[in-house]
């Protein structure tokens, strides 16, 4: 099995480290080889996604990626921006399913800023298209209009690609509790009215899988309001990205959030929902949880590993368990770990 770490930027490399103890702990023939992505490769190369990086990404089975951001290249032009690193590494490879799944684990209920009856026992899946919308729709750009600038954005979606990551819903839906709910503003745009009626014909396809739709705003209030009435959600690039971050929240840290983004054929890209945190990067106090979860999410879905997933996913439920807090998910004054000290506690829960 050959797998591409690409750690990145800010808090990456600290978090990945962590997440590869974990990995080499399960003593299974995986290949690592890595290199640089984001930031860290601009300052290196020029580019933020070098061609050799893309390279040992595409060879690879599956890619365990850390995060991407530096605000220091904040006013370069933005072909040569970290972001553009994770977004041409999406589009290169095709991986237009993300899968963010957000649950709360009943030791860190109180950490949800809702109320803990809001969000206890709360586990939703996050559909996300992830290669189209208006994030790469074209024409774009930065105009003149009657004397004046004018920015624009093509926000655009081909039947094919809803259809299939649609599937990618019902799918999923289908393993857990069957229970679909697409979101769109159909109300508003055509995009979302194309959308809607694309997903209505796919839902033919399941009868088994209860269908609803909602609109992105409702959406948005319904998952503070009453997060648990969702099992699967699946939405658009754009939607789905500002309510991927809204569902993380309700967890109580976004230091425990995974994801998955998967192409056709089951490679994927893992990686945790969080940026590079640059506020708290090389400090040692960074989350690896999140790491530690999407490596679990990619021996189950890239690399057909799903005893190694499972054993890693008791071990952290055990080291939450037994008490170990970062300080993004410590209750005020409780003892707090630092990100090396939650790694060696999850490969010692590996053994038992
Ligand atoms: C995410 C991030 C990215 C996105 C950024 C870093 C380009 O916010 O993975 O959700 O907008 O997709
Ligand atoms: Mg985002």
């Amino acid at each position: 099995m050959k797998i591409a770490v690409l750690p990145g930027d800010g808090i990456g490399q600290e978090i990945v480290a962590e997440a590869m103890k974990v990995l080499r702990a399960l003593k299974l023939p995986m290949d690592f080889g890595e290199a640089p992505v984001g930031g860290v490769a601009y300052e290196k190369t020029g580019h933020p996604l070098p061609e050799g990086t893309l390279a040992l990404a595409r060879e690879a089975d599956a890619i365990l990626f850390g995060a991407v951001g530096d605000s220091r290249f904040d006013n370069i032009e933005r072909s040569k921006r970290p972001e553009q690193a994770i977004l041409g590494l999406r589009k290169a490879l095709g991986l237009f399913a993300n899968l963010r799944p957000a649950m709360v684990y009943p030791e860190l209920a109180d950490a949800s800023a809702l109320r803990p009856e809001v969000v206890a026992g709360l586990d939703i899946l996050i559909v996300r298209e992830l290669t189209g919308d208006i994030y790469f729709g074209e024409p774009k750009g930065i105009r003149m209009t009657d004397g004046e600038r004018e920015g624009f954005d093509t926000m655009r979606y081909r039947e094919s690609e809803v259809r299939r990551i649609a599937h990618t819903g019902f799918l999923a839906a289908r393993k857990r509790g069957k229970r679909l709910c697409s979101v769109d503003k159909a109300n508003v745009l055509d995009t979302s009215q194309l959308w809607r009626e694309v997903v209505i014909e796919v839902a033919k396809e399941y009868p088994d899988v209860e269908l609803s739709h909602m609109y992105v705003d409702n959406a948005a209030m319904q998952l503070v309001r009453n997060p648990k009435q969702f099992d699967v959600i699946v939405t658009g690039n754009l939607f789905g990205d500002i309510l991927s971050d809204e569902a993380s929240m309700l967890t109580g840290s976004i230091g425990m959030l995974p994801s998955a983004s998967m192409d056709k054929n089951n490679k994927g890209l893992f990686e945790p929902i969080h940026g590079s945190a640059p506020d708290i990067a090389g400090k040692g106090v960074a989350n690896p949880l999140a790491t530690i979860l999407s490596a679990a999410m990619m021996l189950r879905y890239s690399l057909n590993q799903d005893a190694a997933a499972e054993r890693i996913e008791a071990a952290v439920r055990k080291v939450l368990a037994s008490g170990l807090r970062t300080a993004d998910i410590a209750a005020p004054g409780a003892k707090r770990v630092g990100t090396q000290e939650m790694g060696n506690a999850v490969v010692a829960a590996l053994g038992a």
